[in-house]
């Protein structure tokens, strides 16, 4: 495809890799701890100069499109969607066929919070153009958030979608339905088609990391919400594209101002978030009302290591922190608290003075020394059950610090702050972390089965790999190497077929080109291509600073050892018959198998190259 060729050659591998996990130059090349499976040392290599990338741990492998698609979980137009407007390229979309559902579920919402803010301002009704405006939002942001309104009728969503396909295709009710705009009506009334979702309500768009348009939260009408009981807040419903528990509001804002102040502050509401962006507080998120969850802490490591969490100070705000404080500290983040000198969030504060929040961010606390504050708050310290209650409460938290450095100053601090022993304190800590090293374990058995198995290569297949890598990026061996080691010898068949080609194609060409030969087996080859990609990784990365000599030495070590194998694998076999042989008492067989086997013990001990 013409479209994905040019948005390849667009981009930047690295880049976009290094959008999603921490990339190391070595050499020529990159590597990184594999994103797709547990690994502890890199295994992870990315060719720069031939924009692919492969996995030595787990296997896997491919170009920037491969990478994405495995990492966001996409189809490949999908993944084109996401990737073209970082190369600067606009899709066309010649072919509805492979439109995906998905794409057609991110326009229908583009589309409709496009529909949503024109109605915001070129409505009769200014009823929640002047809330806006009255807490405080000003025009440019307004429009920059793409804050919108839905009108009180039933249907008005409806019919403009209805009205306006894109890709040349209309959009059916059955797909506004799942993309969550639409809801049916009740059948057992006796009712018939459908209706819109959101009815005079203000219209926040929530995007992805990426910049797609995912869902709506939407704010009841100001006027009602005194009078009338409903929620504040209705959502999107969990659909093909939106899942809350993976999303954070305003992080495609804020993802680049996070990289660079190297700190996500967490706030809880929307209002929140964009009061502090137009504040000039570019770095802050929200987690739309909920503890941080699991996958919004991973998707925030993408950009930072250190969270500041400014959430609203009644008991709903606190215990929601209290759950998200378990994930961050569980992922190695460090994590501090931010309090309010007043206000019930952050909106309010800033509202009041700016200066004042900011002074708050500035002096946001250590988690576990907040914590300690506030479990210890309004406890007399010196008696002795408040001790008991406080340590135990400060050991379950200093259990998750996964680095001892910390863990070991705050169990200090504690010890000190308690005026215990800190010995005993110690040892409680130590029962508290063999319980929960147990569940990590089974946590992590549970992930295992998750991903797929690591690939399992015998001695002998990882021995064939390394031999044809190291050829492959020093070809001047390959005449050497072809003239002392018949094909057989590797282990593996796709080894051994992917040799075979690379015997004939230089026996033609007397030359070995990487792109040229990529060619070659594409044409050629049954797929031996994938393993070429595989291969020039292997060699970047384990032999990048290689000297002639010792990739002599090393190819030689690799031939002797493969002979060695084969001989071995024919002297079992050998010593099987022999077995059978003698139960069977044919002598005659018995003798020449032990001349046999004798050759093969003598072959073992004169392998010697030239
Ligand atoms: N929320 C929700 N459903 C509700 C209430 C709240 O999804 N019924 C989420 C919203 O994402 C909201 C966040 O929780 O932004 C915080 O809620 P709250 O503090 O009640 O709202 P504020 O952000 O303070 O909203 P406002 O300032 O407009 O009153
Ligand atoms: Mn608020």
């Amino acid at each position: 495809m013409a479209q994905a060729e040019d948005v390849k050659s667009k981009l930047d591998i690295v880049e976009v890799i290094r959008e999603y996990i921490p990339v190391k130059a070595v050499g020529a090349n990159f590597q990184a701890i594999c994103p797709f499976h547990n690994e502890k040392s890199p295994s992870f290599v990315i060719s720069p100069d031939k924009q692919i990338w492969h996995c030595f741990g787990c296997g896997r492998g491919g170009d920037v499109f491969s990478f994405v698609m495995e990492k966001e979980g996409l189809g490949f137009m999908e993944a084109m969607r996401l990737l073209a407007p970082k190369a600067g390229v606009t899709l066309k979309n010649e072919n509805p066929e492979e439109y995906s559902k998905r794409n057609r579920f991110l326009d229908i919402l583009e589309l409709a919070g496009k529909y949503y803010a024109y109605n915001l301002t070129n409505s009769t009704n200014k009823n929640a153009l002047n809330y806006l405006t009255k807490r405080g939002l000003k025009e440019e942001t307004i429009k920059e958030w793409q804050i919108g309104s839905s009108s009180e009728s039933w249907d008005s969503l409806y019919n403009f979608l209805k009205a306006r396909p894109l890709s040349g295709q209309k959009f059916t009710d059955d797909e506004m339905f799942q993309a969550g705009v639409i809801l049916k009506r009740d059948p057992a009334k006796g009712q018939r088609g459908y209706f819109d979702r959101f009815r005079d309500r203000i219209m926040f768009p929530i995007w992805d990391v990426n910049n797609n348009l995912i869902a709506f939260t939407a704010r009841v009408n100001p006027e009602k919400e005194k009078t009338e009981k409903m929620g504040k807040y209705i959502n999107s419903p969990q659909s093909a594209v939106y899942d809350k528990s993976r999303v954070l509001f305003a992080l495609n804002k804020a993802k680049t101002a996070i990289r660079k102040l190297d700190l996500a502050i967490v706030v809880e509401g929307q209002m929140d978030a964009i009061s502090c962006h137009q504040a000039g507080f570019t770095n802050v998120v929200a987690s739309s009302g909920t503890a941080l969850t699991r996958e919004q802490v991973t998707l925030l490591k993408r950009f930072t290591t250190n969270i500041a969490l400014s959430f609203d100070m009644d008991d709903a705000g606190q215990m929601a922190a209290d759950r998200g404080i378990k994930e961050v500290l569980a992922q190695e983040m460090s994590l501090k608290i931010i309090v309010l000198p007043y206000g019930k969030d952050p909106d309010e504060c800033l509202k009041n003075n700016p200066a004042d929040f900011k002074k708050a961010v500035e002096e946001a606390k250590p988690m576990l020394e907040y914590y300690f504050n506030k479990v210890s708050e309004g406890l007399d310290l010196s008696e002795l059950d408040n001790k008991n209650i406080v340590s135990s409460k400060m050991l379950s938290m200093i259990a998750l610090v996964v680095n001892n450095v910390e863990r070991d100053y705050w169990l200090k601090k504690v010890a000190n702050d308690l005026d215990i022993n800190e010995v005993i304190l110690r040892e409680s800590l130590e029962k508290s972390l063999a319980a929960a090293s147990s569940a990590a374990a089974q946590n992590s058995d549970k992930k295992k089965e998750n991903t797929t198995p690591l690939q399992n290569l015998s001695r002998e297949e990882k021995l064939s790999e390394l031999l044809l890598s190291l050829l492959i990026k020093f070809p001047d061996f390959l005449s050497y190497v072809i003239s002392n080691l018949e094909p057989e010898l590797l282990a593996g068949l796709e080894n051994i077929g992917f040799y075979k080609n690379l015997i004939i194609y230089y026996n033609k060409v007397a030359i070995l080109d990487y792109k040229a030969f990529h060619a070659y087996l594409d044409e050629n080859g049954q797929g031996e291509e994938k393993l070429l990609e595989k291969l020039i990784l292997l060699g970047e990365k384990d032999f990048y600073n290689y000297e002639t000599a010792q990739v002599k030495s090393e190819i030689i070590k690799i031939i002797i050892e493969l002979k060695k194998y084969s001989y071995q694998k024919e002297i079992k076999k050998i010593e099987k018959q022999l077995l059978e042989s003698e139960k069977k008492g044919e002598e005659a067989n018995t003798i020449k198998l032990m001349d046999e086997l004798k050759n093969l013990t003598d072959k073992i001990k004169k392998i010697n190259l030239d």
